[in-house]
């Protein structure tokens, strides 16, 4: 029998027998590795959680995320649109819920993020002037990294300020407070939590232009005398096609500079993509037809195992850097949550991640465990 059916065959047998035990009553996730425990001495691994699961509301993940996880990352609820809906009004709630949540799991918080150009509240993106732009800019940064002071690990301090071609994204913010906003970012961010980790965040940047439009900014920041500790690769690859060499590369990079690495929000799609190029803009879209939607029920089982090799060949590489890769963070927790169900295409059924839509491992789960086994 193939070790894909034994070790599910087995972890239902262990189940059963247990669950028969009186009183006792242990589920098949219960049983399983830890990503945490298996990696604890290499790297953090982390998870972008919904609010479902800030408020511990998704059933399927509720156990699953503390017995996996030692890092969480807000995928949605402390972005500026969500926290900073107005003018001089801030909603914490939710953000304030993680930040609880994570420390009732003694979990690490990552911030994400302090400066983007996507997802702005409305009065921002009408701003035309540099003073509006500013007091917004200014205010965000300090009120927001103000309030979990002392308390969170890390800030996505600046997102996807960078063009494929390693120039700086012709935002509101380079348009209105010029290139020296980025520094002006961690230098604000610096000041108002001493001790918060503090990294730049972007996709495509194990490309070597995009690299080279990093590390741009990194001397940049670190020649203004203002702190930067890391660089997030995010990490979002076909699952046929993961740049293995140039991953490689920019670990070799970004360490030469005195920065940690992350992978900050891991995906491996296994949909075909509407562009030649890996594309994670959000705000590029494309159209729909059922050429793009192959697997609407089930991933067949001979992707899943392609799907399962890349993953490893991934984990392996980040292991032999595992001084320099500090988190490995996946952007979501399980495949029905993952945001390439929607995009580029919306409505389609995509299988990034390493749980499936119950939250149950899929061959990826046990391919990355098994290489701290060999
Ligand atoms: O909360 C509202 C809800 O009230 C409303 O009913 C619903 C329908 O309009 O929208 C909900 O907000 C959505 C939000 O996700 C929460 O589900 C936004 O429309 C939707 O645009 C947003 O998408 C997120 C996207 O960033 C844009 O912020 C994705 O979940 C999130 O996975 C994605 O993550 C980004 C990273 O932050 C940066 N790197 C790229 C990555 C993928 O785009």
């Amino acid at each position: 029998m193939p070790a894909k059916y034994s070790i599910n065959l087995f972890v239902v047998v262990v189940v059963t027998a247990i669950s028969f035990y009186p009183g006792k009553h242990i589920s098949a996730q219960q049983i399983l590795p830890s990503l945490k425990e298996v990696f604890k001495k290499d790297f953090l691994i982390g998870a972008a959680l919904s609010s479902m699961q800030i408020y511990e509301k998704d059933a399927g993940s509720v156990k699953l995320i503390p017995q996996q996880f030692n890092a969480v990352t807000a995928e949605n609820v402390m972005k500026a649109a969500e926290i900073h809906p107005q003018w001089n009004v801030y909603q914490f709630e939710m953000a304030d819920k993680l930040m609880d949540y994570a420390a009732r799991y003694r979990m690490k918080v990552n911030g994400h993020t302090l400066v983007w150009h996507s997802q702005l509240p409305v009065f921002v993106q009408h701003m035309r002037d540099a003073d509006s732009v500013m007091r917004f800019f200014v205010d965000h940064i300090n009120t927001v990294v103000g309030r979990y002071k002392g308390r969170i690990y890390s800030w996505d301090v600046v997102n996807e300020a960078l063009e494929e071609d390693g120039t700086l994204r012709r935002s509101i913010f380079l348009e209105t407070l010029g290139e020296d906003y980025i520094v002006n970012a961690f230098r604000l961010a610096q000041k108002a939590d001493p001790k918060a980790k503090l990294y730049y965040n972007d996709y495509n940047i194990e490309q070597p232009l995009k690299r080279a439009g990093v590390i741009a900014l990194v001397k940049k920041i670190k020649a203004a005398g203002v702190r930067i500790d890391g660089i997030g690769i995010q990490g979002h690859w076909p699952y046929d096609a993961v740049p293995l060499q140039y991953i490689e590369e920019s670990i070799q990079a970004f360490s030469s500079l005195g920065l940690e690495t992350m992978i900050t929000e891991l995906d491996l799609s296994v949909l075909p993509g509407p562009w030649e190029s890996n594309e994670a803009d959000i705000n590029k879209t494309a159209r729909w037809n059922e050429r793009m939607n192959p697997w609407p029920d089930a991933l067949p089982d001979t992707v899943a195992q392609i799907q399962a090799k890349a993953y490893a060949s991934l984990f392996t590489l980040l292991l032999k850097y595992n001084q320099q890769v500090s988190r490995i963070t996946f952007w979501g927790v399980n495949d029905g949550q993952s945001w390439l169900n929607d995009w580029p295409i919306k409505g389609r059924t995509n299988y990034p991640l390493l749980f499936d839509r119950n939250s149950l491992p899929k061959h990826a789960f046990y391919s990355v465990i098994e290489i701290k086994r060999k």
